[in-house]
């Protein structure tokens, strides 16, 4: 045998690989759109250097995920763009949450990405949240995706895993201070999103409750 062990996965990882049916995921993608339509997408960007993401974001829930250059990664209740209040949740991922986040408490944020055929996201740590104790729910639509794991360790050692539509991630325990990130999309291999692409949905409890 030559070679280090695989790595696996943080204990707290669940893929649910084809949670949502496909009549269930039109219904969500239908939903986004909906909801997208009063809150559209925009391009964030970095904090410091002001560079922009490589993907497009909105928010649904009472709280959005922002960042800019001025101000960095935080959390606001309304959209930078239009200053409005985010639109509500869909309910699909209200059932969601409670279905598999075991948490006492309902999402704050659900941050919607819309990733285009060049988009990708850094190895990270969702960690702008009081409530670091509830786990970290999402959502796969549209395009097939390489999405990567690792350990708290950025440069540690990761797995990679592809995301299809219907596919819900939970980051919870361990996993949930685990740096992640998308690698890249496949275009072209689904249909469920409308001019095609990727959304991913990250539904987050925010606040302790
Ligand atoms: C993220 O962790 O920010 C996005 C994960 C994904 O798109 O699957
Ligand atoms: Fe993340």
């Amino acid at each position: 045998m030559t070679g280090r062990a695989a790595f696996h996965p943080p204990p707290g990882f669940r893929l649910l690989p084809g949670y949502f049916s496909r009549a269930q995921q039109q219904a969500l993608a239908g939903a986004v759109e909906q909801a997208a339509a009063a809150a559209p997408f925009y391009r964030p960007a970095m904090p410091r250097t002001g560079q922009p993401l490589s993907v497009d974001m909105t928010n649904f829930g009472p709280l959005g995920w922002v960042t800019d250059r001025e101000k960095g990664y935080r959390y606001e209740p309304a959209h930078p763009v239009t200053g409005r209040p985010w639109p509500p949740m869909p309910q699909m991922l209200l059932d969601l949450w409670a279905d598999v986040s075991g948490y006492p408490a309902p999402p704050e944020a659900c941050l919607v990405n819309l990733y285009g055929p060049d988009s990708r996201m850094g190895l990270h740590v969702d960690w702008d949240e009081e409530a670091t104790d509830a786990a970290v729910v999402s959502v796969s639509l549209g395009d097939r995706a390489r999405f990567r794991i690792g350990g708290v360790q950025r440069k540690g050692p990761t797995a990679s895993m592809i995301l299809s539509s219907g596919d819900v991630v939970v980051l919870g325990g361990a996993a949930r201070r685990s740096f992640h990130g998308v690698d890249r999309i496949f275009p072209g291999t689904s249909s469920v999103i409308r001019g095609g692409g990727r959304v991913n949905l990250t539904l987050r409890r925010v606040t302790r409750p």
